[in-house]
């Protein structure tokens, strides 16, 4: 950022430029981590951040910001759970105050929870640009609520930060192709920063007695899998069919529904509460496979190179597909049981680039410095000579594709 047209550009605007990040639910965690690394690394730029509250429980929140140094967030809203439209109305109501307080030249929100869709509907009625990361998912599927934050946060973003091509394609289809930055995936930059380090900060495996490869790790969380209790049986009376042992930190709304339907699990799935993210690439890097509705562990799994098996019908990771990595199962135990077997048989596997460098969150920065920077200078030139033609003299780097 020091050299460079853009560098030329810092030196003249001496401002200081607020961002704010919003976020609340656990993968927004990781994936904001490592944007504000890149941003704490970066002058000229204030980075606040803001807390919806979504996720409250210790280790689904608090233990993120301590395992990936997070900065506190200047704000935490307290909303917590609820009905979408109440949780979701209510981040807004009081995300709206914080935003008129600080004034932020930009606002960035991630991925595609109830916490993104408030941010992107309250930064764009207060008219603060607001860009996307982790842009152009699609499942194609709108009864996800994934899929509806996901659909309004692009079309109301300035700046659309692509972690795959697939993902700008998905964009191009729906007619946005202004702003997108294909600039690879936060999260695998995440991954390849802390996997390898991950068991000497914390031998969680051995804490565990359980031997690399020696068992399955399963997560299960999405609404669509925890609202038939028939279907949350059969699969489970599947999975106790398999043999193996089955590591399962249990996300929240899947306890309360376990507790609520009163299930008793098979006796070789050992269930443990939600575990933090050095322990989960550590249970994800040593799984002889996994077993996930999470879209963020489907793609850890294909970052570690573990098989996985998606209890979904679809996926937004297509590439993890198309590698031979990730299999479509959804519920169906029959569909589990072969899945696995053809995994385990050895089946035909390539990588790819597809997730970027592990440089996608210092991309973002990048970009994001560029824009207040320059939006900055236009101002002071407006300001300084109101018939301005010369701004095509302006040697700013192109920011589109
Ligand atoms: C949310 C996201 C989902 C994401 C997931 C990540 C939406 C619509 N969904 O789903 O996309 O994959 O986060 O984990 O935003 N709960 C607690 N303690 C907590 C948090 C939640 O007990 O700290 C329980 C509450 O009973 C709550 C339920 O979990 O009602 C669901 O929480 P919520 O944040 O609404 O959705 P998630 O299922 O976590
Ligand atoms: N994760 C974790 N502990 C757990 C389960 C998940 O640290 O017990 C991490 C996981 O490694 C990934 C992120 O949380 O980085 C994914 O979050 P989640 O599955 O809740 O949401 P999704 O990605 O499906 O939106």
């Amino acid at each position: 950022m020091a050299n460079g047209p853009a560098g030329k550009l810092r030196e003249q605007v001496t401002e200081t430029f607020k961002i704010a990040s919003v976020m609340g639910a656990r993968p927004q965690f990781v994936k904001a981590a490592m944007v504000s690394r890149a941003f704490s690394a970066q002058s000229g730029v204030k980075e606040i951040l803001v807390h919806t509250g979504q996720h409250y429980d210790r280790e689904m929140d608090q233990v993120f910001f301590e395992e990936l140094r997070i900065p506190k967030p200047a704000y935490n809203l307290g909303v917590g759970s609820g009905s979408h439209a109440t949780q979701t109305g209510e981040m807004m109501r009081r995300l709206e105050e914080v935003l008129e307080r600080e004034a932020p030249r930009r606002v960035l929100v991630y991925g595609d929870t109830n916490s993104t869709l408030a941010g992107v509907l309250v930064a764009a009625k207060l008219k603060i640009p607001v860009d996307h990361v982790e842009a152009g998912l699609r499942s194609f599927n709108r009864a996800m609520p994934e899929e509806i934050n996901r659909v309004v946060a692009d079309h109301l973003a300035s700046l659309l930060f692509c972690p795959t091509g697939t993902a700008v394609t998905n964009l191009a289809h729906e007619g946005l192709i202004q702003g997108v930055h294909q600039v690879g995936d936060v999260m695998y930059d995440a991954t390849l920063m802390l996997a390898q380090a991950s068991q000497s900060v914390d031998p969680f495996l051995e804490k565990m007695k359980v031997a690399p490869r020696d068992y399955l790790l399963l997560t299960l969380h999405r609404a669509e899998n925890t609202e038939r209790k028939q279907d949350f049986d059969r699969f489970f009376n599947g999975l106790g069919k398999l043999g193996h042992l089955i590591l399962f930190p249990v996300h929240p709304r899947t306890s309360a529904f376990i507790k609520a339907h009163d299930i008793t699990l098979p006796a070789n799935v050992r269930t443990l509460p939600p575990v933090s993210y050095l322990q989960m690439l550590q249970l994800e890097k040593n799984a002889l496979a996994i077993l996930t509705d999470s879209g963020g562990v489907q793609k850890e799994a294909f970052f570690l190179q573990v098989p996985c098996l998606t209890l979904r019908r679809e996926t937004e990771w297509v590439e993890t597909i198309e590698a031979g990595w990730n299999r479509l199962v959804g519920l169906d135990p029959d569909a589990v049981e072969e899945g696995l077997r053809k995994h385990l048989d050895g089946s035909v596997r390539s990588s790819c680039n597809c997730f970027g460098n592990g440089k996608a969150a210092e991309r973002i920065v990048e970009i994001e410095t560029q824009m207040v920077t320059r939006e900055s200078f236009d101002e002071s030139r407006e300001a300084n000579a109101p018939n301005a033609d010369g701004r095509s003299d302006v040697a700013v780097q192109c920011l589109r594709p």
